[in-house]
């Protein structure tokens, strides 16, 4: 069986640095490739000093002789992975040699977009990125969506959208108000079609050959559409076992799956976070961790590690280990505080991870404090402080995992295994 493939997953509300990870995967892998979610996403990467944020193209792409790939799970934007194919263009060659999109995967189309911004201006306010992530992947469920062979195939493509002018009244209305939407993703359609391929039967190939297979999660656990914070959630399964069901490979092929976490904890967006703060502590840890979303730039939520939702996202997942990020962030903080449990009003203190949104927002968190750390030394891992010792420990003990390696920068070496 092969033992060569890796699922990396964001163990909290996304953000966790997934994209550098990926990248450092990614050089010993064969096979990249991302498993749901659309340009929601921004995976950030630093190479030599140069930033790169990736929305939809999968993070290892920056390596030579690798094949990067979206695969059926994904909702795709064509004229933004077109733009994005450019601008990754700018820094290295990108053919359909190195890229390929399942003809399965989902197409997000200007109509989708101008749904979420509708039904973000008059349902609940969910705060989504306004992608249109989620009335894809609701076209995808009613068996009414395009997927990407249908896109590029220029007369099923005008005939959806003859059929959606036919069915849905508000559809024409889109048309209008969005002409230059349209034109660019009509326009992108010529540009993609080489990138198309039948990329789970290249999977299957790879696995078979026994190559290096990396999976890319986007967003995070507690984001997930069925066991994130529903319904301030994406619309896919973003959790290690979606990823074997968005792929079509059978889930035992798994072999390693790791959690992406940082040091605190973040969320953009709407929803219930036990541990976020508002204080001068949290101005400081956004204001040096540029807490700000890749995809939107919206301010990100801050608060403390919580390690209630990192079990819950341990049970879930299994990862073998966690790589901690951003511990440079918290360098110089007198205290430090881990919540290790929540206490309800009237349910008294929870161990385990409400599974409902409202309890969620009516508990609050039971703290440890712990003394802060000043620098962050050797790069071995051999000499850590014994503060920054402790605090990891202290995540290890209450969360009920392993701490393979933590992040102490946002360059691809800034990092130190423990
Ligand atoms: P992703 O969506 O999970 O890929 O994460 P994002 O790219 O949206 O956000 C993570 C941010 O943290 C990016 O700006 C990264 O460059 C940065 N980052 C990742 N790891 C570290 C770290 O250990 N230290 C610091 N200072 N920044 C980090
Ligand atoms: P990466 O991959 C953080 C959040 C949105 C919103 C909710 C639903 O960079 O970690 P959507 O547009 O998906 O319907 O929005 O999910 N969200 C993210 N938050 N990181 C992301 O991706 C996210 N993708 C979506 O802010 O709360
Ligand atoms: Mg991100």
């Amino acid at each position: 069986m092969n033992k060569n493939i890796t699922v990396v997953i964001g163990a909290q509300w996304g953000d966790e640095g997934k994209g550098k990870w990926v990248d450092h995967f990614a050089k010993d892998s064969d096979f990249i490739i991302r498993f749901q979610g659309g340009n929601n996403a921004g995976h950030t990467l630093y190479i030599n000093g140069t930033k790169l944020v990736l929305h939809q193209i999968p993070s290892g792409i920056l390596h030579d002789e690798k094949i990067c790939a979206l695969g059926a799970g994904v909702v795709m934007n064509p004229y933004a992975l077109k733009e994005e194919i450019e601008k990754v263009r700018s820094i290295r060659p990108v053919t359909p040699k190195e890229l390929a999109v399942s003809a399965k995967a989902h197409v997000i189309t200007p109509w989708h977009i101008w749904l979420d911004i509708q039904f973000e201006k008059s349902r609940a306010f969910l705060g989504t990125t306004k992608r249109g992530i989620g009335p894809t992947y609701q076209d995808k469920a009613a068996r009414s969506g395009l997927r990407v062979s249908q896109y590029i195939d220029d007369e099923f493509r005008l005939g959806w959208i003859q059929h959606m002018t036919a069915s849905i009244p508000e559809f024409s209305q889109c048309l209008k108000e969005d002409e230059k939407g349209w034109q660019q993703f009509h326009e992108a359609a010529a540009t993609l079609r080489p990138y198309v391929s039948g990329v789970e039967t290249n999977l299957r190939k790879h696995i078979k050959e026994n190559k290096k297979i990396l999976i890319e999660g986007a967003q995070g656990t507690l984001l997930d559409v069925s066991y994130g914070t529903y319904p301030f959630v994406t619309s896919s399964s973003t959790i290690a076992g979606g990823a074997a069901a968005s792929l079509g490979i059978p889930p035992k092929y798994i072999s390693h799956t790791v959690g992406i976490a940082k040091a605190y904890i973040t969320r953009v967006g709407e929803g219930p976070m036990p541990t976020e703060i508002n204080d001068s502590v949290s101005e400081e840890i956004a204001r040096k961790g540029s807490e700000f979303g890749a995809s939107t730039g919206r301010p990100r939520r801050v608060g403390w590690f919580d390690a209630v939702a990192m079990r819950y996202a341990q049970e879930i997942n299994g990862f073998d280990y966690i790589i901690l990020n951003k511990l440079d962030i918290l360098c110089g903080l007198a205290e430090l505080k881990i919540a290790t449990h929540y206490e309800h009003p009237t349910l008294g203190v929870l161990e385990e991870f409400p599974d409902n949104a409202q309890i969620l927002a009516e508990v609050k968190p039971r703290y440890i404090s712990l003394p802060g750390f000043s620098s962050i030394k050797d790069i071995s891992g051999q000499n850590l402080s014994k503060e920054l010792k402790t605090f990891i420990e202290a995540i290890e003990e209450h969360s009920q995992i392993k701490v393979g390696l933590i992040g102490v920068g946002s360059g691809r070496d800034d990092f130190i295994r423990l």
